[in-house]
């Protein structure tokens, strides 16, 4: 094949994953219709996932009026916002709990999606640039945790950069030396310290939403030109007009999560009922604390990493990356029943591994 041939087949395939002619509100809005069946609700995620991301940005912006990203303020700065900025407690708290409720609504998103095949042609790269988004989501909640500076937080930040640099150990040659390399650009110094908070702190509040915003700029617009997938079945029997039908019940979830997100937001000085913690402060001469763990989203691969030699993660982790990126081609002639067998099964992992992964740790570990 010759570059012009390559690079007209290159046309043609864009051109069918992102077919712009149909831009219009007739197609866009007006004909736009949505499958009723049992997995319907699986439609809600995508959004509710918006909803977070949006919250994410107004709340972050309004901490970012009083946030210091300096080792000797950050906390004392995160501290004076619960305490002395009024209603600072629950624009923080409605922060770090939406950070939360977007990475778990992404995950069902993403499972969803996959039962029911909504990553099946035309929508490969729906599915590409949703996998993105989850991997920005990841990325923005690691960062995010650092920024407090409490002791919990450096210190999972150091294992989970030592960890990049351990890879090493598994790669050939030259290549051996790439993880550490990009271990210290992450880190920035020979320690996790001002530096590493000043990167942090520029992909949190500005690299990784660009991203975000770009990513989901192409994923949005391929949902509005290809309308929604057919759901569990080949041929839906019943479907529902997006406008208004379908949006006015999107609203209602977003009303429903907006409730959710006030109920966990409210702290001190309105009474504390589920106040986000904030542990000491971090200490360069202290002893490292017992108990680091990182956010409950990454206990999936935390707790098999503690478990298992660091190889089997890698492989895991590689096997996984690159089967969730090629899922359009893998599982292209799969079944909607194995995929929504495939899902359950993922979905149940990510749940016991969550809620019951110290369990487990212990009871394997014999402690
Ligand atoms: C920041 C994260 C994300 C946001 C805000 C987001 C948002 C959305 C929205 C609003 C929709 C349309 C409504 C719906 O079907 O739920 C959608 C559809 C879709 N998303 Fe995402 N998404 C994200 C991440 C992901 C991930 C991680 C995947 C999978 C790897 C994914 C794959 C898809 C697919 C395949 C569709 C088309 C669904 C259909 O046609 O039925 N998205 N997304």
């Amino acid at each position: 094949m010759n570059l012009k041939e390559l690079l007209n087949r290159s046309g043609t395939y864009l051109a069918e994953r992102l077919p712009v002619e149909k831009m219009n509100y007739a197609s866009m809005v007006k004909k736009k219709e949505v499958p009723v069946h049992r997995l319907s609700w699986g439609y809600y995620m995508g959004g509710l996932a918006l909803f977070f991301f949006m919250v994410q940005i107004v709340t972050g912006l309004m901490l970012l009026f009083y946030y210091q990203p300096t080792v000797s303020e950050a906390h004392a700065s995160v501290e004076y916002i619960t305490e002395h900025v009024p209603a600072g407690g629950l624009v923080r708290n409605i922060h770090s709990w939406a950070s939360s409720l977007m990475i778990a609504s992404v995950l069902v998103h993403l499972l969803t999606c996959f039962a029911m095949k909504a990553y099946a042609k035309p929508r490969e790269l729906t599915w590409v640039t949703g996998v993105l988004l989850l991997g920005i989501t990841f990325a923005l909640g690691f960062t995010g945790y650092l920024l407090p500076w409490h002791q919990i937080a450096v210190n999972a930040t150091k294992i989970g950069l030592e960890t990049i640099e351990k890879v090493g150990d598994y790669l050939p040659g030259a290549m051996s030396d790439w993880p550490r390399q990009i271990k210290e650009i992450i880190q920035g110094e020979a320690s996790v310290g001002q530096a590493t908070l000043s990167r942090f702190f520029a992909l949190h509040v500005i690299i990784l939403p660009l991203a975000i915003f770009g990513v989901l700029g192409f994923h949005l617009l391929s949902v509005q030109l290809h309308g929604m997938s057919k759901g569990i079945d080949e041929n839906p029997r019943r479907q529902e007009k997006f406008f208004p039908t379908f949006f006015l019940k999107d609203l209602r979830v977003w009303g429903v999560a907006f409730m959710v997100l006030f109920v966990l937001g409210l702290c001190l000085p309105f009474e504390s009922l589920f106040p986000y913690p904030l542990f000491e402060p971090f200490d360069p001469k202290g002893s490292t604390p017992d108990g680091i763990k990182p956010e409950w989203y990454f206990f999936w691969i935390y707790y098999p990493l503690e478990l298992l030699p660091l190889w089997v993660i890698l492989l895991g982790s590689a096997i996984l990356g690159g089967v969730l990126l090629a899922t359009p081609w893998i599982f292209k002639n799969t079944s909607r029943k194995t995929l929504r067998i495939i899902a359950i099964a993922a979905g149940v992992y990510l749940v016991v591994m969550t809620v019951w992964g110290d369990a487990i740790y212990h009871l394997l570990k014999g402690q």
